[in-house]
């Protein structure tokens, strides 16, 4: 017989823009140890987050884990928006798209009423549990725009966590290769169709 796993399912919750805000400190400690990036950068990315959560159309989720004292920690976290072509993401995807052939019709299509996942992302301890692909999910639901979009550094043979949960949840190619202003790193940008 193999052993039953007697952990309490994380609790997934929706967060308001003022939640957010009120747990940015432990929200962005998820990110930096999820994107194995160097202590600090939540110092950085602080402001962002915090101007994303007045964009319109801005929806965030999170997960919490109970500890067996009854505290409960953040070990997962992702938002988005609706995209707009005033915003800087959309316009470095519009030249990438059209770097790459894309013609004008296509370019309209993708980007012209999109939902951005801006931020998904899982406690290492916690990843391989589905927690990513139930946020996701959640995130989505009931979303009105036509599609979503997403951008994630390009790793060899697309072999990693956030690679595979996308390709399984049926997102394709929108740019490959692209290397947005001021980040050296190359990025893929994705999208699907929405509903999931
Ligand atoms: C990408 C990320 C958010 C995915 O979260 P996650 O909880 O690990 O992802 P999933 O929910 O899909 O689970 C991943 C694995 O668990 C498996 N899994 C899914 N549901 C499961 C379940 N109910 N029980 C057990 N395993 C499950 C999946 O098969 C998957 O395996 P694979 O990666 O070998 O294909 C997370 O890995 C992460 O934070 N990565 C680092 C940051 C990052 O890259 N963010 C995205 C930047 S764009």
């Amino acid at each position: 017989m193999s052993p039953v796993d007697t952990t309490p399912a994380p609790r997934l919750v929706e967060l308001s823009a003022g939640d957010l805000r009120a747990r940015l400190d432990e929200a962005l400690a998820v990110y930096v140890e999820a994107m194995d990036y160097p202590q600090g950068t939540e110092f950085h990315r602080a402001p962002m987050w915090t101007e994303h959560t007045g964009r319109p159309g801005w929806r965030g989720v999170a997960a919490f884990a109970a500890a067996p004292d009854g505290t409960e920690s953040m070990i997962g976290v992702a938002y988005g928006y609706r995209g707009a072509p005033h915003q800087w993401w959309q316009q470095q995807v519009r030249e990438g798209m059209r770097r790459t052939g894309a013609d004008r019709n296509t370019i309209e299509t993708v980007l012209g009423d999109y939902f951005e996942l801006t931020e998904l992302h899982v406690s290492p301890r916690a990843q391989g549990h589905g927690i990513g692909a139930a946020l996701l999910r959640m995130l989505l639901a009931g979303r009105t725009e036509a599609r979503v979009l997403l951008s994630t550094p390009e790793v060899p043979d697309e072999d990693n966590r956030a690679w595979r949960l996308y390709r399984r949840l049926g997102f394709t190619d929108v740019v490959r290769h692209f290397r947005f202003t001021g980040d050296s790193r190359p990025f893929a940008v994705l999208g699907r169709p929405l509903p999931l």
